[in-house]
């Protein structure tokens, strides 16, 4: 049998050359990193999570009329995606402060902005993803302003659907990245949300005690990764709660 190209292997997961032109399969790995890969673990299991989770969102997304790389899912740990032509910016949805706006500006984690803020940050792991303004992506011509508006208008629906989503499950949704991609019809382009969305590139806290739920828990070394991520997979029904199979009992 052939063996299939192997298209990209990144931090977290791997392209490979999918079955029709136009397609990959997209394998999400085990692989946990932080603070630009200094921080390396292997957590068992999150792949697994993250493909399914990152399903559940873009499906709900493709519902309610928002594009997205998702065709389907293949199997535990891949899915087929539509080839984009990345757009080389991390597009961060922030609700609240966290990370590295509270430390830019010495907010408090968790206090409310006065209204969702969108920032983009500079897709290249040698310079750490550095904050880049509208003129930099200008000037630069990584997307023109017309792309830039289109970019900031799916973001906040992105924005909108996940916080209704997790507010429904008791979460609150502090930030976000996505990433955005380009896909030709004829002459004409359209963006559509790629990559993935699952709590390695969300900050989500449950809304009664604060507990994280999100990649931090890795970051922070606040305890299991895995439970913290199967907790909101359960809340969002993508899990079944009884994990193990209810055993056959006798009746008299
Ligand atoms: N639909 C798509 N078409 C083409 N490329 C995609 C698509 N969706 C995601 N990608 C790219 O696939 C890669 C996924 O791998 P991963 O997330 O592990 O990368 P990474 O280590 O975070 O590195 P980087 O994102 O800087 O390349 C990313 O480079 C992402 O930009
Ligand atoms: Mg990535």
């Amino acid at each position: 049998m052939a063996r299939r190209k192997k298209v990209y292997e990144g931090k977290a997961k791997i392209l490979y050359e999918g079955p029709e032109p136009g397609t990959l399969v997209q394998y999400f790995k085990d692989d946990a990193t932080a603070f630009n890969a200094q921080k390396k673990d292997v957590i068992e299991g999150k792949g697994v999570l993250n493909n399914r989770l990152s399903e559940f969102f873009m499906d709900g997304l493709a519902a309610i009329g928002v594009p997205t790389h998702f065709i389907r899912r293949i199997n535990m740990r891949e899915q087929l995606i539509r080839a984009v032509e990345i757009i080389p910016l991390e597009v961060i949805v922030r609700n609240r402060a966290a990370g590295s706006l509270a430390k830019r500006l010495g907010l408090e984690e968790g206090t409310a902005l006065p209204r969702p803020i969108v920032e983009f940050c500079y897709k290249d792991d040698g310079l750490g993803d550095p904050l880049v303004t509208e003129e930099h992506i200008i000037a630069f011509g990584w997307a023109s302003q017309q792309d830039l508006d289109d970019m900031i208008a799916l973001a906040l629906r992105v924005n909108d659907f996940l916080s209704g989503v997790m507010h429904g499950v008791g979460i609150k949704l502090i930030d976000f990245k996505i990433e955005i991609g380009r896909v030709w019809d004829g002459d004409y382009q359209r963006l559509i949300v790629a990559d993935e969305i699952s709590p390695d590139s969300c900050r989500l806290w449950d809304v009664k005690t604060g507990q994280k739920l999100d990649k931090d828990v890795f970051r922070q070394d606040l305890g299991s990764l895995t439970d913290a991520y199967s907790e909101v997979a359960k809340r969002l029904g993508v899990l079944p709660v009884q994990a193990t199979p209810i055993k056959p009992t006798l009746i008299n």
